[in-house]
């Protein structure tokens, strides 16, 4: 095998709000609309990247938080329901996905060959979290594509930003070398929201889009600054400057994934195409997407 590659790596936030303004059969609640920039910037990067152009999706996710390593699910494939412990009343979705086992390894053995901790989750009962679901769900809303799912290390919370960046530097270096042997074409997410304040308070009406707005000036800022590098194709300075972000704006880039991207993707130096900015509960999300072959060589 061999000749494997990255069709595109994406930013893609999982605010369970999407997948409820979206009223797939899949989810119990339902809504009446909602969100519309986002859910539309997704399907603009859906037709993007349409899935014929990859045979798996590869998700890091900030809600699968482990705490000695990271974790990769291995089991072949994962059926129960999925409820929002802070947003009950907006997703309790039924899934029922595949996973791509075999590339699952590669990747832990790849990882460990570069002395992480990994582990592979193999209990058939595991409960997959909800930002591998909403971020799987909306690149790909058939399903009919197996996924790989990567935790989070809580690297940013037991040590430092700059600590966690050094382990998912090294950690998207075992992805980009995993897929190229696998003769695969893989599409990654990188399940994060950028500024992360969020209100504490829910309108009576969750859609009720007259109260939907940034938190604050100071986070919409922070935003606006990493979105405009990831357009001037600043990425390396990006994740440079990922620490002072995360920490100033509270964002959701502590789990790493957006570090694990950049890394997997060697730091592209062509513009990512936004597809959408907006905000979810006051929380600031850009869905973005990088394409090596249409971008350039990175
Ligand atoms: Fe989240």
């Amino acid at each position: 095998m061999g000749n494997g590659r990255i069709i595109a790596g994406c930013l893609a936030p999982h605010p369970p709000h999407l997948v409820y303004g979206e009223n797939p059969p899949q989810n119990e609640p339902k809504s009446e609309c909602g969100w519309e920039t986002l859910r539309w910037g997704y399907e603009e990067l859906r037709e993007r990247i349409p899935k014929d152009e990859y045979d798996v999706i590869i998700v890091h996710s900030p809600h699968w938080r482990t705490y000695i390593g990271t974790h990769i699910l291995a089991i072949p494939e994962a059926k129960s329901i999925s409820v929002d412990p802070i947003f009950p009343n907006l997703f309790r979705f039924h899934y029922d996905l595949k996973v791509d086992v075999d590339l699952a390894k590669s990747i832990y053995s790849e990882a460990v060959g570069k002395k992480l901790d990994m582990k592979l989750m193999e209990n058939p009962k595991f409960r997959v979290d909800y930002g591998t679901i909403v971020s799987c769900h909306l690149a790909n809303p058939d399903w009919d594509k197996p996924i790989v799912s990567i935790s989070s290390n809580a690297a940013a919370k037991y040590f430092n930003v700059e600590y966690m960046q050094e382990l998912q530097t090294h950690l998207g270096d075992a992805t980009r070398v995993a897929i190229e042997k696998s003769g695969k074409r893989a599409l990654l997410l990188a399940s994060n929201s950028l500024s992360h304040r969020h209100f504490t308070i829910e309108p009576p009406i969750p859609e009720d889009m007259s109260k939907e707005h940034i938190y604050h000036h100071g986070q919409y800022l922070w935003d606006m600054r990493m979105i405009e590098m990831m357009k001037k194709g600043q990425t390396r300075e990006m994740i440079d400057l990922l620490p002072d972000f995360t920490q100033q704006a509270t964002a959701e880039t502590d789990g790493g994934s957006l570090t694990w991207l950049m890394s997997a993707l060697q730091y592209p130096k062509y513009p990512a195409k936004i597809h959408a900015y907006g905000t979810v509960i006051g929380t600031g999300n850009a869905v973005a997407s990088w394409k090596p072959e249409v971008g350039g060589p990175a």
